[in-house]
């Protein structure tokens, strides 16, 4: 009966998305109650909708089924007019329906600086066998299948629990996969939708990465070890992954303009049915409730066959709120400096030294000369932009022949910039921040002698230049660059990169978010042989290696991690995964202090790095654990103050929220981090409390004792204060107590303090972050 109801309801939708206009289409997301059953008729649920929808003869063109999701919930994505929306949302069978959305795309060293290359005689890689039998799923731009760190010597057979495939398609052969690649695939239908064909000459329809991002972050994950990598001369030495043994999966879903969500959750619900392990998900994001948001939609269902999902927290530092990728159920990872860099100064004609950052490796410029140097103002450029923003076209070759060029950061790209100062006859460029891009430099492959300077050396250079080319100065403003190659052993670091985003969390304020740092400035990694290390397709040079920076770089660090434990704890959740990262991860660097921010120079805050920055071998054996299931995030998503619909968009679960909010409040989560959130203008006394339940993954009959560094001006209690673990595997719980008055914290900014609840059993430390913040009324 409920079936009949459901062939007719899609049956009519029919008729009236015919009936609609056909112009304006546009792709949703449409979810189905798991409750309604599929008529028997149809052997799929893929041929349940797509008969209904194509069942009449008329000659409007049907709208058209994207992708039909089958293993995280029952569902497909369609093309079809919005005036019908009020309609499909109405039908009995239809829970959800979220409009699409386009989303951006967010080593030889870093396994080094993490401590877990080959020749530091790792326990975690050798507990985990490298990661031998797990699989990785990258969903990015495709991959480069020959690539020396997809080799796949010496790897034995693969599991036969996998289930993947390897798509072959223009360009990309069925024989590009082997025993490391395990499976590739692309999904390209919600591209299309929304952009019309994709152009062939500069796309290829196939899992063929032909933009670069895919093979870099697959290979940060999982690559092999490569010796004697380098991009153009720069970061020489061993290039290797986090999991050099685990099997690739790759999933394309990112294209020349864009990810979809459509198609990202497409590759979701390929790579669990595949039977991968860990989901690597290096793409940026707008931050909206959970149950508009197909990507935690998504990560919820992995999350609950037990698949990790990490994200990239975004580019969007280094100011706050900034923070993408939140849901709790995914890790959300931001990026932080290693200890290498690539020197390269500005040395102006009045002797001042600027520093800069650079990886240009073609021939410098000639030694002891000095060029004159070039600004050109606020004069206007293209498009009503700056000149000085050198975008195409805004330099007049007359002005800027044989000159050193300076740049402002912004709106194109930063080697595209380059081009355009190269291609009007300058000689070089200094890419100077502006005051919102701070102190945080990255380093690019310029095609021409160029380097990156700061705010504060920005400024220096454009006051030098207006002052020397005032009438009357004695001499013309001029400058060189001295490229100083790779510089190692760098101090401090790490530090927090200038663009990782920030928190607080603009969804759920009560989780701390981004969980950890990792790696993300200035990575080397694999490179595709079809695209240029620039980007840029004027430029013929090809390296086999490329540095780039980004969270979409410092993500895959935490997949590869994720599976190393995985490996070697194969029990574990993925929430037990992400508790041992976090209680395990540091926040002093390598000088013995709090870790900086790049942005500012100044002491970085848990709003930056969240727990800190992951160190793996000490999450291999964290003691404790907070582990956390589906029906948790379901309490957490009452006390979220969710509706019983919402929650079960999201988790397909039905709620019974008032079990769960007699339990407590959103902060209650069972999650590594604390954030008690206050509102501003309450009570003039204010306080709350967390219980935690800590899970013993040591040793049997072990003992852990509390130590309490309160933030200022609250006063913290942990009841009880000791916690004796008779058995591994033990459950034990506990209280914290936090109070403050209102007037001990600062109004307007600096309202969040942060402090730290350490439990020890000597051997061990598990720690986790306690944040105390007043929350602005809105
Ligand atoms: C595809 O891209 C190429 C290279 O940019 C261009 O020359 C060609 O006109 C494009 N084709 C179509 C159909 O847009
Ligand atoms: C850095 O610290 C200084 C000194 O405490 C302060 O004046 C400045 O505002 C801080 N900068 C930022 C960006 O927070
Ligand atoms: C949920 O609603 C209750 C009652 O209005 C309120 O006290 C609580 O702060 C809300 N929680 C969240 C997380 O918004
Ligand atoms: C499906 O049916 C079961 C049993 O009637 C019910 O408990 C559950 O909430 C339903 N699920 C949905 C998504 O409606």
């Amino acid at each position: 009966m409920a079936a009949a109801l459901c062939l007719d309801g899609l049956a009519f939708l029919v008729l009236l998305l015919r009936l609609a206009d056909a112009q304006n289409h546009a792709t949703y997301i449409v979810l189905i109650n798991p409750n309604s059953t599929k008529p028997s008729v149809f052997p799929t649920h893929s041929h349940w909708y797509s008969s209904s929808l194509s069942s009449s003869s008329e000659a409007v063109p049907p709208p058209t089924i994207l992708h039909t999701y089958s293993t995280l919930f029952p569902g497909f994505s369609a093309s079809i007019p919005a005036s019908s929306l009020p309609t499909l949302r109405g039908l009995p069978h239809v829970l959800s329906v979220i409009p699409e959305r386009r989303r951006p795309l967010a080593t030889t060293r870093s396994p080094l600086f993490l401590g877990i290359s080959s020749s530091s005689s790792s326990p975690l890689l050798h507990f985990s066998d490298f990661g031998s039998d797990l699989v990785v799923a990258v969903i990015d731009t495709g991959i480069t299948p020959s690539h020396p760190s997809f080799s796949d010597t010496g790897l034995g057979p693969v599991s036969s629990k996998w289930k993947g495939q390897c798509v072959a398609a223009n360009g990309f052969p069925s024989s590009a996969c082997n025993r490391k690649l395990i499976g590739a695939r692309f999904f390209s239908q919600g591209y299309e939708a929304s952009n019309g064909k994709m152009n062939a000459t500069t796309e290829s329809r196939s899992p063929l990465d032909t933009d670069g991002h895919g093979t870099h972050t697959a290979s940060i994950a999982a690559g092999r070890y490569v010796p004697d990598a380098s991009t153009l001369g720069y970061a020489r030495g061993v290039a290797a992954g986090m999991a050099p043994k685990a099997r690739l999966a790759a999933y394309k879903v990112c294209w020349n303009s864009g990810c979809y969500d459509s198609d990202i959750l497409a590759a979701f619900d390929a790579a669990v049915a595949d039977g991968v392990d860990v989901i690597s998900l290096s793409v940026g994001g707008v931050v909206v409730p959970y149950y508009l948001d197909a990507i935690a939609i998504g990560a919820f269902a992995a999350m609950e066959t037990g698949v990790y999902v990490s994200a990239s927290g975004g580019n969007g530092g280094p100011g706050g709120l900034t923070v993408t990728n939140v849901a709790p159920w995914v890790t959300t990872v931001g990026a932080g400096a290693i200890d290498r860099s690539f020197p390269a100064d500005v040395k102006l004609g009045n002797r001042r030294v600027i520093p800069g950052v650079s990886i240009y490796g073609g021939p410098g410029l000639e030694t002891g000369h000095m060029f004159p140097l070039f600004y050109t103002g606020d004069s206007e450029g293209t498009d009503g932009y700056s000149a000085s923003l050198c975008l195409e076209g805004s330099l007049v070759p007359k002005a800027v022949k044989g000159k050193i060029v300076v740049c402002d950061r912004g709106i194109n790209s930063r080697a595209a910039k380059g081009e355009v100062v190269r291609k009007a006859g300058g000689v070089g460029m200094i890419l100077a921040n502006g005051v919102f891009d701070g102190e945080g430099l990255v380093a690019d492959c310029h095609v021409l002698p160029a380097t990156a300077v700061g705010a504060t050396g920005g400024d220096e250079i454009r006051k030098y230049i207006e002052t020397a080319s005032k009438p009357g100065s004695k001499s013309p403003p001029t400058a060189t660059i001295i490229f100083k190659g790779t510089k190692l052993r760098v101090r401090p670091a790490p530090v927090v990169a200038s663009f990782s985003a920030r928190g607080p969390n603009p969804e759920s304020p009560e989780i701390l978010k981004p969980d950890v740092i990792a790696p993300g400035l200035n990575i080397l990694a694999a490179w595709p042989d079809n695209v240029s290390p620039s980007g840029l397709s004027s430029d013929k040079r090809r390296t086999a290696f490329n540095i780039l920076s980004g969270t979409s770089m410092a993500c895959p660090h935490v997949s590869g991690l994720a599976a190393l434990l995985k490996a070697a704890h194969p029990e574990w959740s993925p929430a037990a995964i992400r508790s041992a990262l976090m209680t395990t991860a540091y926040t002093v660097d390598n000088r013995g202090e709090t870790m900086l921010d790049e942005s500012s120079g100044n002491t970085s805050t848990v709003m930056d790095y969240g727990a800190g920055h992951v160190h793996p071998e000490k999450a291999m054996d964290p003691g404790l654990i907070y582990d956390l299931t589906s029906y948790d995030y379901v309490d957490f998503l009452c006390n979220s103050n969710y509706t019983a619909n919402n929650i079960q968009v999201v988790t397909r679960k039905t709620a019974d929220c008032s079990r769960a909010k007699r339990a407590g409040h959103a902060g209650n989560l069972n999650y590594p981090s604390m954030v008690a959130v206050f509102q501003q203008y309450g009570r003039p006394k204010m306080s709350t409390h967390f219980i935690r339940t800590a899970t013993n993954v040591g040793d049997a009959n072990s003992v852990y004792q509390v130590t309490v560094r309160p933030p200022m001006g609250v006063k913290v209690t942990v009841r009880p204060e000791r916690l004796a673990f008779r058995r591994t595997g033990q459950k034990l719980n506990f209280l914290v107590r936090v109070e403050t008055r209102a007037k001990k914290l600062a109004p307007g900014g600096s309202s969040t303090r942060s402090g730290l609840i350490t439990w020890s059993d000597g051997k061990r430390t598990v720690t986790s972050p306690l944040v105390v913040t007043l929350q602005q009324p809105l």
